[in-house]
């Protein structure tokens, strides 16, 4: 079960226009990496618990036959939270589940989580991630043996700070233990849920793996995952579309002028169009149908579709929603997160 539900408040503007589970990444849905992950392990039936601008996630996934799973989504009327959104969908489960918060982007080996959970009699396991500042996470206390001592979601008070090791939001859960949950109202599964099985003595364990890690959940976060990806940090089961060449992934069907750069690493969506002594690169994601114009640079960037980038424009360390348009020579600075559709003056500077 994926996590799908929130308003990607943090992420916004780019969750004005589109729901944060399928914010682009690489020019695929965001999911589409998380259900390749569970594919490769083994889960190929996914319930998507969702609330907010559920039609997005519905035209970016479909039944997601696609990418080899089948998807069921259910759909709170009013945003339950992590807990409720959880119970509101648990009658279709029975067994073991994973739940994952729909904004994580791991290559974490879930087998060997699933392994750890039988071997030690767990009943619920949770996926522990070292950071060097917890405070924005559930912070996760365990004794030596790996058992759940405290969970304790964004503590304020210094003397709650006890470690920096996190919930890393991928759980498995033992299936019957989601009747706690109350039905039919908002509930957090961080703040209600974990600590009552610590309470009542459920035997529950950590999880932590050397891993790639990361929540997309705000803009610069969003923006340094794709980075990561195009050098390999992460190592996914699923590529970038298209055509890998020279360090880059060309989607295909635009054009390219002959004298464009394309520094990789890169990637270039379907029907771009780059012009004259252009610079893409490195670091550069170009979205389907995006143009970009005579001598215009774009670097360590991300565009969604069919953004428009005017002649001699500079990008540098930002990310443009769909239908953007950058008049020319407007520069655009580090981490400027642009909503779809924004306008950029011409020779207008962008600063954050
Ligand atoms: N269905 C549904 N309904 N989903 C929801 C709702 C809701 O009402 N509210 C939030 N979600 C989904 C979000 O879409 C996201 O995928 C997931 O639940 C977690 O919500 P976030 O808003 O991203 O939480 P967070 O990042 O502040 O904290 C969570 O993740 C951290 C790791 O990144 C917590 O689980 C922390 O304990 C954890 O450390
Ligand atoms: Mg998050």
């Amino acid at each position: 079960m994926i996590l799908a539900g929130g308003q990607g408040t943090r992420l916004r503007p780019l969750t004005l226009a589109r729901a944060k589970p399928v914010v682009p990444l690489l020019n695929r849905p965001f999911l589409a990496y998380q259900l390749a992950l569970l594919r490769a392990h083994g889960v190929s039936d996914v319930i998507l618990a969702c609330s907010y601008r559920v039609d997005d996630v519905r035209a970016a996934l479909g039944d997601g036959a696609e990418l080899g799973v089948r998807l069921r989504y259910v759909v709170e009327g009013e945003p339950l939270g992590t807990g409720g959104g959880v119970r509101n969908a648990a009658d279709l489960v029975s067994g073991t589940l994973f739940v994952l918060n729909g904004d994580i982007l791991t290559d974490a080996d879930l087998s060997a989580m699933r392994a750890l959970h039988e071997s030690r009699g767990s009943r619920t396991t949770i996926y522990l991630q070292p950071v060097p500042d917890p405070r924005q996470y559930g912070l996760v206390e365990t004794a030596a043996d790996g058992r759940l001592r405290a969970f304790r979601e964004k503590p304020t008070a210094d003397e709650e700070i006890t470690t920096n090791t996190i919930n890393a939001g991928i759980y498995l859960i033992d299936a019957p233990l989601l009747q706690r949950i109350p039905r039919d109202r908002a509930s957090s599964i961080e703040r209600e849920f974990f600590p009552a099985l610590i309470a009542d003595g459920i035997p529950c364990y950590g999880w932590c793996p050397t891993a790639y890690w990361r929540d997309i959940g705000n803009p610069a976060a969003y923006r340094a995952a794709q980075i990561d990806m195009l050098h390999g940090r992460a190592a996914m089961p699923l590529s970038a579309p298209g055509r890998p060449r020279d360090g880059s992934w060309l989607a295909g069907g635009g054009s390219v002028a002959p004298d464009a750069q394309i520094v990789a690493p890169s990637v270039v969506g379907a029907g771009a169009m780059l012009g004259p002594r252009c610079r893409v690169g490195p670091g550069a994601v170009v979205g389907d149908g995006a143009r970009i114009g005579p001598d215009a640079r774009v670097e360590g960037s991300v565009l969604w579709e069919r953004v428009d980038v005017g002649a001699g424009a500079v990008l540098q360390d930002c990310v443009v929603g769909a239908d953007a348009r950058i008049g020319a020579h407007a520069h655009v600075g580090p981490e400027v997160a642009l909503e779809s559709g924004a306008v950029v003056p011409e020779r207008a500077t962008l600063t954050r």
